[in-house]
């Protein structure tokens, strides 16, 4: 396998204003990437008021809940304000990812990405052993969770680290004891069924230098979440985009808002009803762009199929086979992002 060093020292060369062919993922003449994409537009994602949910009357309680199903069944994607996550602690996650991405590459080497479920694992693009072309793109995934993991470095990273990831477990499990009433279940059903206690919660810092060539490269292909909603914070500059009704929509979120998707395995649950949506990460020419996802599953050894209840009695056939997450997490991990899931669907 061809051995790439990081995007950041490769943009830390003075005076490049062209990127090596290995980056070059689409060309101006051809287009790689079908017909819709064009230009993207920017479209406004729907809001969820996470306050509602905890302390609203019954009403705005049961229109969050609407509100959540909307954002699930229709986008994929929303944003969540008032989520009472300190501003101060994602800051401070903020920094200390981007202090890890400033280590030497000599201290970064101890974590470089072996096997893909390695608990702590730093590298370039995606999965650089099976690519043949490159993103523009370091990054730092750890699992943190049922059991906690951090790299050693930078000094007190590990405390933001287990405090911040913490704090959106605590969401996630909010928001999904509302997007389990919007599916006509008990608030606790999916936590019951998903062992929620043991999740598998990961958290992945993205960076993405500035890029001499944007329209060229590529910082995320396309591609859909593991798990069942990702928490996306950024360093407020965007690059997101999501796929919505056959074209590419920007998403700026606002500041301090969550920016959540649901994923395959809300897909697999919902029987196909909350799809898990396509989205990449474009690159610019001016800043440096820093993505912090924390993905959150259920427990890794929960085998994950259609929620029973959502089946009504067979009349309502299952379109999902069901696979150990811990699995689907490997063979996802293991292969090329080339926008197609893992999901094993009925034919
Ligand atoms: C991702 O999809 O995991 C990264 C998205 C981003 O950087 O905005
Ligand atoms: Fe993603």
């Amino acid at each position: 396998a061809l051995k790439v060093s990081s995007v950041k020292t490769l943009a830390d060369q003075p005076n490049l204003n062209h990127i090596p062919p290995a980056y070059v993922f689409r060309t101006s003449s051809t287009n790689d990437q079908g017909p819709e994409d064009g230009e993207a537009s920017e479209e406004p994602i729907p809001v969820v008021d996470f306050s509602l949910l905890t302390s609203g009357t019954p009403d705005q309680r049961s229109r969050v809940v609407q509100d959540l199903g909307y954002a699930c069944q229709e986008w994929g994607f929303f944003m969540v304000i008032n989520h009472g996550v300190d501003e101060g602690l994602t800051k401070r996650i903020l920094q200390g990812c981007g202090e890890f991405f400033d280590l030497t590459e000599e201290e970064k080497s101890e974590y470089e990405g072996r096997h893909v479920l390695d608990p702590i694992r730093c590298g370039t693009s995606f999965n650089a052993s099976v690519e043949e072309i490159f993103f523009w793109r370091d990054y730092l995934k750890v699992m943190v969770h049922p059991e906690f993991h951090s790299p050693n470095k930078p000094a007190r990273f590990s405390e933001v680290l287990e405090e911040y990831t913490k704090a959106v477990r605590g969401v996630v499990r909010r928001l999904l004891g509302g997007i389990s009433e919007s599916l006509g279940l008990e608030s606790c059903h999916l936590d019951r069924i998903l062992d929620l206690e043991s999740s598998l919660q990961i958290l992945t810092a993205n960076l993405y230098p500035p890029c001499p060539q944007p329209e060229l490269a590529m910082g995320m292909p396309p591609h859909s979440d593991h798990g069942l909603l990702t928490m996306l914070i950024q360093n407020g500059i965007g690059g997101l985009q999501i796929h919505h009704k056959g074209r590419w929509v920007k998403v700026n979120a606002v500041p301090g808002a969550f920016l959540v998707n649901t994923g395959d395995h809300m897909e697999i649950l919902s029987n196909g009803k909350y799809g898990s949506v396509l989205h990449r990460a474009v690159v610019n020419d001016k800043t440096t762009r820093m993505s912090i996802s924390v993905s959150n599953g259920p427990s890794p050894e929960t085998i994950v199929s259609p929620v029973q209840e959502l089946l009504e009695n067979g009349s309502c056939p299952a379109a999902y086979i069901g696979m150990k997450y811990k699995d689907y997490l490997e063979l996802q991990q293991s292969n090329k992002l080339d926008g197609n899931s893992c999901l094993n669907r009925v034919r």
